[in-house]
């Protein structure tokens, strides 16, 4: 279960998600389609998928319901660039929805994204039993107004002024590490994990979710627009005062590095073969785009 191989699976998965759809609406599947297939890490559902696998092996069943976590973060991107928000051109190294689609459009793709993967989440609970529905409650949870949409509402509603830590704190927990720790633990509630595991994993997802957004910060001032995929320096630009901003980029790097040893401690509590998990963590740490 390498890392590229699940990829391509997910890639595969997802390209069959809206095909062959026609009528007058077509738009909405072209424009989700658009922002879905152009590209992504997809860490997120390989880290759904590499949880769930300690505790179980058949992975390839939950590759549908993997797909359908991306495309709420595929929402969540396309909102994220429109001109009320972030306002950037760029994404996935491509234009961003709105700019190819019309801000509508893209709206509408959003909403759509979200609504589509709750749908199939909660079909997928009913033939699939009560741990699909936990780990669809989870990934909800996890994006609701003290979620990922919370840290949003933060982040646009600070913009231009300076922060201290603990807002923050609170921007990055909740619009970027909470759906990274709902991935966890989504894969270990569907795979009828104990809850000492569970506790466990929830540690393990905030640290990697919190790396995941200060190395973010820190490539938009160090990396460039081509190697992002998306508008270096947007941060700047919208005067967003970020992590990098507070601690200068040193200081990120060792809080980082604490993180990834905090999460590396609780793999190794596990009594399960956490290579593909630690492999990842390294990963999250060490990413150049
Ligand atoms: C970008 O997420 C948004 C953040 C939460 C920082 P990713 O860096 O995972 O974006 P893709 O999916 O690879 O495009
Ligand atoms: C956005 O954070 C996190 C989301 C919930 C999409 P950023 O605004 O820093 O993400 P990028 O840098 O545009 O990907
Ligand atoms: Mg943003
Ligand atoms: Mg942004
Ligand atoms: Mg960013």
């Amino acid at each position: 279960m390498n890392f590229e191989y699940l990829k391509q699976e997910i890639d595969y998965e997802i390209n069959k998600l809206f095909c062959g759809k026609q009528g007058l609406n077509k738009i909405i599947y072209d424009s989700m389609n658009y922002s879905l297939s152009m590209g992504g890490k997809r860490i997120r559902p390989i880290l759904f998928l590499y949880t769930y696998s300690l505790f179980k092996d058949n992975y390839k069943d939950l590759i549908p319901f993997a797909c359908y976590i991306e495309m709420i973060h595929t929402y969540s991107l396309i909102h994220d660039d429109l001109p009320c928000m972030d306002n950037d051109m760029l994404r996935r190294g491509n234009l961003t929805n709105h700019i190819k689609f019309s801000e509508a459009i893209a709206l509408l793709a959003g909403d759509g994204l979200l609504t589509e993967a709750l749908k199939n989440m909660i079909e997928y609970s009913i033939k699939n039993g009560i741990n699909a529905l936990y780990a669809t409650f989870i990934i909800a949870k996890s994006v609701d107004c003290d979620g990922m949409v919370g840290g949003q509402v933060v982040d646009i509603i600070t913009k231009g002024r300076n922060l201290d830590e603990k807002t923050l704190n609170y921007i990055n927990k909740s619009k970027t590490a909470a759906l990274i720790k709902g991935c966890v633990l989504a894969g270990a509630y569907m795979a009828e994990a104990n809850d000492e595991d569970i506790m466990k994993l929830s540690k393990y997802g905030h640290y990697i979710g919190m790396i995941f957004q200060i190395i973010d910060d820190i490539l938009d001032k160090t990396a460039d627009s081509s190697t992002l995929g998306k508008t270096a320096n947007s941060d700047e630009h919208n005067n967003k005062f970020t992590y990098v901003d507070l601690y200068g980029i040193d200081e990120c790097k060792r809080i980082c590095e604490d993180l990834n040893s905090k999460a590396l401690n609780v793999l190794a509590s596990l009594d399960k073969d956490v290579t593909n998990l630690v492999e990842f963590t390294k990963y999250m740490l060490n990413r150049n785009f």
